[in-house]
């Protein structure tokens, strides 16, 4: 076996197997045990690729995906990257429908992977002819050979997290974790982690994490779908103005609200103290930890397992940047005094 070389095939190879740390600092003046799930060592740099391989491969299982077709997406930008970079491995041309609420980051970044992009603004309903969901289904209509993945929409997006990250968090736990705790956007993740978990331990407790400005956390709780729920803001990824049926409420116990401006700087703080480089809603994800601490939900025994969904390099011209932060009045209160100075030598 002199000859072997040891490659993966592609990088789609790499895709899940995501390692799970050990919180050690930001969670010292908690009760319990806090673990990281951090998606960002997927390849595309988030959970999104789980999604994007799995949902294609089923595409292509049943013909639906033929080489040479086009796969069109809304996306706030990671499912897209991933999706970018599926189809560029396969073959595929990729097209996107995206918020104008995203990174210009993530745009270039989407672009630089090959896709076309479309930026539709982020204020108006969902059943806007401008809403990315409209652009998108117009898109699907025109383009002859189309695939809609629709992840907001598909129960694949569930599948894609039952069948890997929910097993992964299961083995490297060895089955002792007691709470999950992660964002819910599409709600696929949450829902298909949750559902193996609770299929292996019902008593392990599952909460979602909410914006303010969604309808998802009313919804659970009242089964009213409350317009006055909805206005603007800032953290991409997290909560919704629809309710996603990528999203199984069953298998959520409770969701939680979180601000855009705790979570801007919990994920700073989360970078500063564990040099874990996180994105926004891996800020939000600590902010509910921090939360629900406060609420006596841990105890000493408790293995809490959070869900870390991308990478802080997608964010450096929004809660990584001073003056991002500063014109949204997110200086003006508290933490200031823990920026940190640039001190320029000439
Ligand atoms: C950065 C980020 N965090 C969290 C989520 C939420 O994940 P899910 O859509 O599986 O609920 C998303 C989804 O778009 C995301 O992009």
């Amino acid at each position: 076996m002199k000859n072997k070389i040891n490659a993966h095939n592609s990088i789609l190879d790499l895709i899940g197997n995501t390692p799970l740390v050990r919180l050690n600092q930001i969670t010292k003046p908690f009760k319990g045990n806090f673990f990281a799930k951090i998606e960002a060592f997927n390849p595309g740099h988030s959970s999104k690729d789980r999604i994007a391989s799995y949902i294609i491969e089923q595409a292509e299982k049943t013909g639906i995906l033929e080489p040479g077709n086009t796969i069109i997406e809304t996306t706030s930008g990671n499912t897209g990257f991933s999706i970018a970079m599926v189809s560029i491995i396969k073959g595929y041309e990729c097209v996107l429908a995206v918020s104008s609420k995203s990174s210009k980051d993530k745009i270039d970044m989407l672009r630089s992977m090959g896709a076309k992009v479309y930026v539709c603004p982020a204020h108006v309903s969902a059943d806007d002819p401008r809403s990315y969901y409209q652009v998108a289904k117009r898109l699907h209509e025109e383009i002859k050979g189309s695939v809609y993945i629709n992840q907001y929409f598909n129960a694949l997006n569930i599948l894609a997290h039952y069948k890997s990250t929910g097993p992964e968090i299961w083995e490297q736990t060895n089955g002792n974790i007691t709470h999950l705790i992660a964002c819910s956007g599409t709600g696929g993740t949450i829902s298909g982690t949750a559902r193996f978990l609770k299929e292996q331990n019902p008593n392990i407790r599952i909460i979602g994490v909410d914006a303010y400005g969604s309808v998802l956390k009313k919804f659970h709780e009242t089964g009213e779908f409350d317009n006055d729920e909805i206005y603007p803001y800032r953290i991409e990824g997290l909560g919704k103005n629809l309710i996603p049926e990528a999203t199984d409420f069953k298998v959520i116990d409770e969701f939680i609200k979180v601000t855009d401006e705790e979570s801007a700087h919990t994920a700073r703080e989360i970078s500063c103290k564990e040099g874990i480089f996180v994105g926004y809603t891996s800020g939000a994800v600590m902010q509910a930890v921090k939360q629900l601490s406060s609420e006596s939900e841990f105890t000493k025994n408790s293995n809490v397992v959070v869900i870390f969904p991308d990478h802080g390099s997608r964010y450096m011209s929004k809660i990584y940047n001073d003056q991002w932060m500063s014109d949204q009045g997110f200086f003006d209160s508290k933490n200031v005094e823990e920026e940190q100075a640039v001190e320029y030598v000439k």
